[in-house]
């Protein structure tokens, strides 16, 4: 090795050193600067010698901005979830289903629940490999790039007894004091704040720009070591070694040999988790010999040999005040519990969700009533219950309005839906805003630097009244606005300029036709050349387009029969917006343009989602049901008896797979 290689290897290795002191043990030997001057040598010298580059070297740690499609992997090893229980006894239950299969002694090992997102981080001759989401168990995305900004998770192992090849499994979350800071940042830039830490961490975990990744301070806490040759012969020894080996590895993990040491754990947490810097929401309980893991198995869903104590739920005591209506953008109305203010695991609760008239009903509120709130998951907790004995013998009932808060409008509630709808979707404030806050997002027209409040200002000021306006907005409009000034006047315009560029199907996405979510709108704007062809639709065959029911049918076609809505169609499309389709580069033929096909049974050469990208390939169309519109059926082997008497009904073709196959001259068996 030359002396520069040399160098480089060792500044590698002495900043992976910190980076471990710092991130992982908390015992920082050097100042921040001294740090900084270690990696800018090492950056130097990587750009100097590009030659050296490695994807694993602390410098990589930044991130990059290039945006980024996760890939799906497989888990060499399936990533199972745990068994849940909620009380002592079922704990004992556990217990004593497994002493029931096994006669052999053994010890339980019980640890933290963190609340995250769980990873499957694998490694091969010590190298980070890749690190995969949990998925469906079985395969995941691909999110190493953005967890290599992880300081706290080792890029490249050091120690001895490493196995050549295993996978680790641990919890990525983000601690409170990231958590609060991450909110109040996205509140300032009127961003919508993150509702819980798990969200948080899970969204920033698919963010597409792994350089925004590395700015947010998440962290890691490895569980579980899985593998064929593990260095010890317990759980607790494999999550020692693997702690040597640099891994983040919780202190608060311990070794029981009864059911009084294991319960004294769980009441001990259940207390002593709000003086965490970071969320659980139970404790773990695992058997610590791997013969005896190996001996109990697994059902199909989880280890035998593992279960997940959850905590109850917080709860607690309030009194309701006054209930208000609001108005969302597609014009539901949602109740929300004015409450007086109370300390509820780590926050302060004013406001409860109480989602429907049937809510009300069930639960008989009265205001000035004495309320049970909760808070599960989310970050706005619910009314689980009232005190009915504590009722003031005058309070009056809530009642659901009739009229919209915002608009008067008459409210309408559709049979069947529990929820009420203010009908005034193109007068009512808050569902202009709200369709506008929709228009703009990332997986819409993707519109950069327009937060809730500069929506609402702009609103207020009669700039903004629909998303047609957004195309209107001169420089002289904005320069002037609070927060907004030259720089990011120029940024947003430039945003709203680019947002031309966005494809047909996110176009349709962003008009916010209810039901039309971004896959089916991805599917309308397959199957359909462009929005004149939408427009002119007919249920039935709208009702052809894959993943397209009734209820999407009748909401497009509500939607598109409404003359305000069509004239902001018009409008956008003036303004430049792509009402087209784009055509599909690799076609490979003609042959079944403008066909609708139904693909349908078990095949045997191809699998049935390749017969059906083939079908679009060659300009065709599929379709989940049989019509009159139907070209043809490809049949499989047990096709449903009903859908063939359908097609022989109509007199529709039905292929075989060969003689479809034969049709669009297919070559590559
Ligand atoms: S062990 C086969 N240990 O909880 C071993 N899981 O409800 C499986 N979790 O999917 C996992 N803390 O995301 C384990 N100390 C811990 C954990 C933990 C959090 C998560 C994990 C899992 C889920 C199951």
């Amino acid at each position: 090795m030359d002396s520069t290689a040399e160098l480089i290897a060792k500044l590698r290795k002495e900043i992976e050193d910190h980076n471990h002191r710092y991130y992982v043990l908390n015992e920082p030997l050097i100042s921040d600067y001294e740090f900084d001057i270690m990696l800018s040598q090492l950056e130097k010298l990587e750009v100097q010698h590009p030659e050296f580059f490695d994807p694993l070297s602390p410098s990589q740690r930044v991130g990059s901005d290039l945006s980024q499609d996760f890939e799906q992997r497989e888990h060499q090893i399936s990533m199972l979830s745990l068994g849940n229980c909620y009380s002592k006894e079922e704990v004992s239950d556990f217990d004593q289903r497994i002493r029931r299969l096994t006669d052999q002694n053994f010890s339980y090992v019980c640890e933290l629940k963190f609340d995250g997102v769980a990873i499957n981080l694998s490694y091969k001759n010590k190298r980070l490999q890749h690190a995969v989401t949990r998925g469906d168990g079985v395969r995941g995305d691909d999110v190493t790039s953005n967890v290599k900004t992880i300081r706290s998770i080792p890029l490249v192992l050091s120690g001895d007894d490493i196995p050549d090849q295993f996978e680790i499994r641990g919890e990525i979350l983000l601690p409170h004091e990231g958590f609060n800071q991450m909110n109040k940042e996205r509140l300032q830039k009127g961003e919508a704040s993150f509702a819980n830490p798990r969200n948080a961490a899970s969204g920033t975990l698919k963010m597409q720009n792994s350089s925004l990744v590395a700015k947010r301070p998440l962290d890691c806490y490895l569980y579980y070591l899985a593998g064929d040759s593990l260095p010890e012969n317990t759980h607790l020894g494999n999550m020692m070694a693997a702690s040597k080996w640099g891994f983040k590895v919780s202190r608060h993990i311990k070794e029981v040999n009864t059911l009084d040491e294991l319960f004294a754990f769980l009441d001990h947490w259940e207390l002593a988790k709000s003086d965490l810097p970071y969320e659980i929401d139970g404790v773990v309980i695992k058997v610590n010999e791997l013969d005896i893991q190996d001996e109990l198995g697994y059902t199909a869903k989880s280890p035998r040999w593992a279960i997940a104590y959850k905590f109850p739920a917080d709860q607690t005591e309030t009194v309701l005040e006054s209930v208000d209506f609001q108005v969302g953008r597609t014009g539901a109305i949602t109740p929300v519990a004015n409450l007086t203010p109370v300390f509820l695991a780590g926050t302060t609760v004013k406001r409860a969700s109480i989602h429907n008239e049937d809510q009300i009903r069930l639960l008989d509120l009265h205001y000035g009533d004495v309320v049970m709130i909760e808070k599960g998951g989310e970050i706005i907790p619910k009314i689980v219950g009232v005190k009915q004995d504590k009722r003031h013998p005058l309070a009056k009932p809530v009642q659901f309005i009739n009229q919209c808060p915002e608009c008067e409008s008459d409210l309408n509630r559709i049979e069947g839906e529990a929820k009420h709808f203010c009908p005034n979707s193109t007068n009512c404030p808050p569902q202009i805003k709200g369709k506008i806050e929709h228009f703009i997002a990332r997986k819409a027209m993707n519109i950069d630097g327009l937060g809730q409040e500069t929506v609402e200002l702009l609103f207020d000021q009669s700039l903004l009244k629909d998303p047609g306006d957004l195309y209107c907005l001169k420089r002289e409009d904005l320069i002037h606005l609070p927060r907004m000034g030259e720089k990011s006047t120029d940024k947003l315009l430039e945003s709203i300029h680019k947002s031309l560029e966005v494809p047909f199907e996110r176009v349709l996405f962003a008009l916010g036709i209810r039901f039309v979510g971004e896959t089916v709108a991805r599917k309308i704007a397959k199957a359909l050349p462009n929005m004149q062809n939408l427009i002119e639709s007919d249920k039935e065959s709208l009702m052809e387009i894959e993943e397209v029911g009734e209820r999407i049918a009748d909401s497009l076609i509500n939607h598109l029969s409404d003359p305000d809505n069509i004239n902001l169609i018009n409008r956008l499309a003036d303004s430049g917006l792509s009402m087209e389709s784009e055509a599909d580069e690799a076609l490979s033929s003609n042959i079944l343009k403008g066909k609708s096909i139904v693909v349908s049974g078990v095949f045997h050469l191809l699998s049935r989602n390749e017969i059906k990208e083939l079908i679009e390939k060659n300009g065709g169309r599929t379709s989940g049901s049989i019509s009159k519109k139907t070209a043809y059926v490809v049949a499989g082997d047990n096709m449903g008896p009903s859908k063939l008497e359908k097609a022989t009904q109509l007199g529709i073709a039905i292929l075989t797979e060969s003689s479809f196959l034969e049709l669009i001259e297919y070559k590559n068996l």
